[in-house]
């Protein structure tokens, strides 16, 4: 499976026809490797929570190309106005779909959807385990450190995808424990210096967490 990172949390992820975008947050993302019109042909579309930065462009790449977007049941329900096509699901379920299988993690977070009429309920955030091709890739969106974590050992995690950049999210120590927690093969530190408040630096990170740590700057891909 290709995995590319394409700033902050979004990643776009490839398996024969299996097309995904995890957090497209594109418009308005400072570290966006990628436009919009650039994705023709998606399948599925994965949002974690429901804040700006996550949900990001989601409802226009659905529209453009069909994509069914994978989310939690709140997040889901607000999107039917839109017209996208939409599979809900919900933290500890796992579900079997033609591509592979997924599963909800938890996270430690919020998950408000803001609107012009004000932020309205996103249900809780989570988090995504995505077994393709017998591998399997942890995002976990945005969340503190959480005990919840140490659950995730016995999942066999290939790649997890980790916060790191601290004020929203676990930082770099925390990010660590994460790691020890999760034992994954490769860990991929995400959400970090796309705004100031959350710049870090995963040199560091990768001096200090447990195992294999590819750091990815926005646009480069990494073979899963
Ligand atoms: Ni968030
Ligand atoms: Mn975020």
């Amino acid at each position: 499976m290709k995995l590319k990172y394409l700033g902050h949390s979004v990643f776009y992820l490839e398996s024969g026809s299996f097309k995904a975008l995890i957090d497209p947050f594109i418009t308005g993302n400072p570290q966006a490797a990628a436009k919009v019109e650039d994705f023709k042909e998606l399948s599925h579309i994965f949002v974690t929570h429901g804040h700006g930065d996550h949900l990001g462009d989601a409802v226009p790449l659905a529209k453009a190309t069909g994509a069914t977007i994978i989310t939690n049941y709140e997040i889901g329900d607000y999107l039917e106005q839109f017209d996208v096509n939409i599979h809900t699901m919900h933290i500890g379920g796992r579900v079997k779909l033609d591509f592979g299988t997924v599963k909800m993690t938890p996270a430690l977070h919020g998950s408000g959807i803001s609107t012009p009429g004000g932020m309205i309920c996103g249900g809780n955030p989570g988090g995504f385990i995505i077994e393709v091709d017998g591998k399997k890739i942890y995002h976990a969106g945005d969340t503190g450190l959480t005990m919840d974590m140490k659950l995730l050992e016995i999942e066999n995690i290939d790649v997890a995808l980790l916060p790191i950049g601290g004020n929203f999210t676990m930082d770099i120590t925390d990010a660590v424990r994460a790691v020890d927690f999760i034992s994954p093969k490769v860990t991929i530190p995400m959400h970090y210096n796309t705004f100031p408040i959350i710049d870090s630096d995963p040199e560091i990170f990768k001096e200090k967490a447990a195992g294999d740590v590819i750091i990815l700057r926005p646009g480069e891909g990494y073979e899963v």
